[in-house]
């Protein structure tokens, strides 16, 4: 008889647990799916850094993702360093506070839209996801640029082109 009852206190224990083993391991799933990919290397999903201090008047690069960061009316953008038009890099130039390809003369504004040069588009841009506050670049699917033309961003050039004072 206590046999009996120790042989269902057992199983009504045992269905308990297993039931809390198998919500658990339901929750990590969940959990583990809703994560970047994060691979650590250029090509994939790329930690970078709290969108709260992304800059909204300037920008910020991101060497390893090959990214710019920069904010357009309070909103985060991820700008790919590449240039449109052969694929150099494009620094950033304060002084003019644009975007100023070196090799063929391509200038952008801080939102990457195009302003003159041989690039047939704006800069390409980032897929990005922030997560607990921290923005995290994909970087295996650029999304190409706007369209020459488009430029929503009223920001006049701010002084003196980094390629002409380059130049001599
Ligand atoms: S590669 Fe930038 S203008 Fe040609």
């Amino acid at each position: 008889m206590s046999n009996g009852i120790g042989r269902r206190e057992f199983l009504s224990r045992a269905w308990k647990w297993g039931a809390a083993l198998i919500g658990v391991a339901g929750g990590w799933t969940t959990w583990d799916i809703l994560q970047p990919r994060v691979t650590g290397g250029f090509g994939g999903v790329i930690k970078t850094k709290a969108a709260d201090t992304v800059p909204d008047t300037n920008v910020e690069s991101i060497r390893a993702a090959r990214t710019y960061l920069t904010k357009i009316d309070g909103q985060v953008v991820a700008l790919s360093e590449k240039c449109p038009h052969l694929g150099c890099r494009v620094p950033w130039c304060d002084s003019s506070g644009q975007f100023e390809c070196p090799c063929h003369g391509s200038v952008f504004n801080r939102a990457g839209e195009y302003r003159a040069g041989p690039a047939p588009r704006g800069m390409d841009r980032y897929e990005f996801e922030t997560i607990d506050g921290i923005v995290y670049v994909d970087t295996g699917a650029p999304v190409s640029g706007p369209a020459i033309g488009v430029e929503t961003l009223n920001e006049p050039v701010r002084g003196p082109s980094c390629e002409d004072s380059s130049h001599g």
